[in-house]
């Protein structure tokens, strides 16, 4: 089957969010920043909007906000699917790709070989190598490097390690069935020697897939330099399905010790609510972080879909988005090392698409409140609320008077809510109209969130970026009100500012 041709306008295309042109994607693979560009690699399908064919697709941008969409960078074949993985600047020519001159990049990805070939049903790592800045890759001609004789070993992400240990590559991958993640060491990128195992541990309710690992200084003291280990699971999400969840520990060049662990062995279902998670919404997953970005910022991409309706989503001729860049650190919060995320993208640079919104200490009434002239479907909204009588208070957005998306706080539940029951379309999939909820408590009295609205998703930051839902939406291209709500009660703005970008 050929690649699908747009027959209804392409009104969910975001703006600030890569979505290939008329293709199927699914998670990032191989970010690095090099040359002064990010590369986003992606799992593509180059022939059709369902997933298949598994290839590397590639995007490049100097903002990660707009993106340029490029050929297929690394093909499947006749034996193999190339399947999610990652790339490493190679600067001293480890591998012996390059040359100490012109070394290369190497990406690391996993062969999903098929029935029939020579390693049928197995799943082992592989590598490719580009001389051009990574336009054009060649797949090493000893493939596979490691092979464990596993139809579920994948995701490998490589680092580079400097530390007391020595220095060496360490590649993070999953024993995907048995909750693992399993560490290796290497000097050249081609012969690899197993560390350790880290798993099953916290969230057991689907398969691991797609780790990452990173060391962040902890509340900004590079003294205190705490390792994350990040590690998908699908299904088996706070919300349901797909998600990712992190623990935060040490790393001595061969072990990842957590401290962070609540269970280990097989997940103890009452205490899903006590992992911690990238995202508490229903779409974003198989996040992972870029190589390389500038100023040793930790920069995550994630996949903004879930697998559970993932090839129904009704968009066309292209399906799934990338969620935005975030920019991940850590700070100690009710004293745990928790992550703390912010959108990473130049949004300075853009261009403002209409007047700047803005209220100061307003009261809002019982009832759902349209504010006239905020209307938008690419928007950021900052807001700052104090509770009052309501039970619940926030915003409703890409709404149409009566519907509409709502992002809410229940404060003595101490949640922050997205409801899309009500958001558009919802019934291509039983499961997509949801109301999902993630714990949310008040700092000094006060509630502030800041959401990216981008024709079909809704980003949540709350609490300066404590807690992140994200959460795909499909309203019709005329619902663009923004309203203010408060049920059973009253609350009140303290700031509202919104700035529309398309
Ligand atoms: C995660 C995943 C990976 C795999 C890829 C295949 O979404 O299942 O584990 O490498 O997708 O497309």
């Amino acid at each position: 089957m050929t690649a699908a041709t747009a027959t209804t306008a392409d009104t969910f295309r975001p703006a600030l969010h890569y979505a290939a042109r008329n293709t199927w994607l699914n998670d990032p693979n191989g970010l690095i920043f090099h040359g002064g560009v990010y590369h986003l690699y992606y799992q593509n399908n180059p022939l059709d909007s369902v997933w298949g064919n598994m290839s590397w697709g590639h995007a490049t941008s100097t903002d990660l906000l707009t993106w340029t969409e490029h050929p297929v960078a690394i093909a499947c074949d006749e034996e193999e699917d190339i399947f999610s993985g990652s790339i490493v600047f190679d600067r001293d020519n480890t591998s012996g790709f390059g040359t100490g001159a012109a070394p290369p990049l190497v990406a690391v990805y996993t062969s999903a070989f098929k029935p029939g070939s020579a390693h049928g049903g197995l799943q082992a790592q592989s590598l490719a190598y580009s001389l051009d800045s990574g336009y054009t890759w060649t797949k090493h001609t000893a493939n596979p490097v490691l092979n464990r004789g596993s139809a579920e070993f994948r995701d490998p992400k490589v680092i580079r390690y400097d530390g007391a240990a020595g220095s060496y590559w360490v590649m993070v991958a999953v024993e995907a069935q048995d909750f693992q993640v399993v560490l290796y060491r290497s000097d050249d990128l081609r012969d690899w020697e197993y560390l350790s195992t880290f798993g099953p541990a916290n969230a057991t309710g689907g398969v691991w897939e797609c780790p990452d690992l990173f060391p962040l200084p902890l509340d900004g003291d590079p003294a205190n330099l705490k390792w994350v280990l990040t590690v998908n699971l699908n299904p088996g999400g706070p919300n349901m399905g797909s998600a990712g969840q992190y623990f935060v520990g040490d790393f001595d060049g061969t072990t990842f010790a957590s401290a962070t662990t609540v269970t280990e062995g097989l997940q103890d279902p009452d205490r899903l609510g006590e992992y911690q998670w990238l995202d508490w919404g229903r779409d974003y997953y198989a996040a992972v972080s870029f190589s390389d970005a500038p100023d040793d910022r930790r920069l995550m991409i994630a996949w903004m879909n879930n697998w559970e309706y993932a090839n129904q989503i009704p968009t066309t001729p292209w399906r799934s988005p990338m969620t935005l860049a975030r920019e991940i650190s850590l700070h100690t919060i009710h004293g745990r090392p928790r992550l703390v995320q912010r959108a990473a993208g130049d949004f300075a640079a853009l261009p403002e698409a209409g007047p700047a919104f803005s209220l100061t200490d307003t009261a809002i009434a019982n009832g759902t409140h349209i504010l006239e002239g905020a209307a938008g479907s690419v928007q950021r909204i900052d807001i700052t609320l104090t509770p009052g009588t309501a039970e619940e208070f926030g915003l409703v957005v890409r709404g149409d008077g009566a519907r509409g998306t709502r992002i809410g706080i229940r404060p003595a539940e101490g949640t922050l809510l997205i409801d899309r029951r009500d958001s558009g379309d919802t019934d291509f999939h039983e499961s997509f109209p949801s109301i999902d909820s993630a714990p949310v408590l008040a700092t000094e009295a006060t509630y502030d969130l800041t959401v990216y609205v981008d024709r079909c998703s809704v980003e949540v930051f709350a609490q300066g970026g404590q807690v992140t839902m994200t959460e795909l939406i499909f309203p019709a291209d005329t619902s663009t009100d923004v309203a203010v709500y408060a049920t059973g009660g009253t609350a009140t703005i303290n700031r509202l500012e919104i700035t529309q970008f398309g």
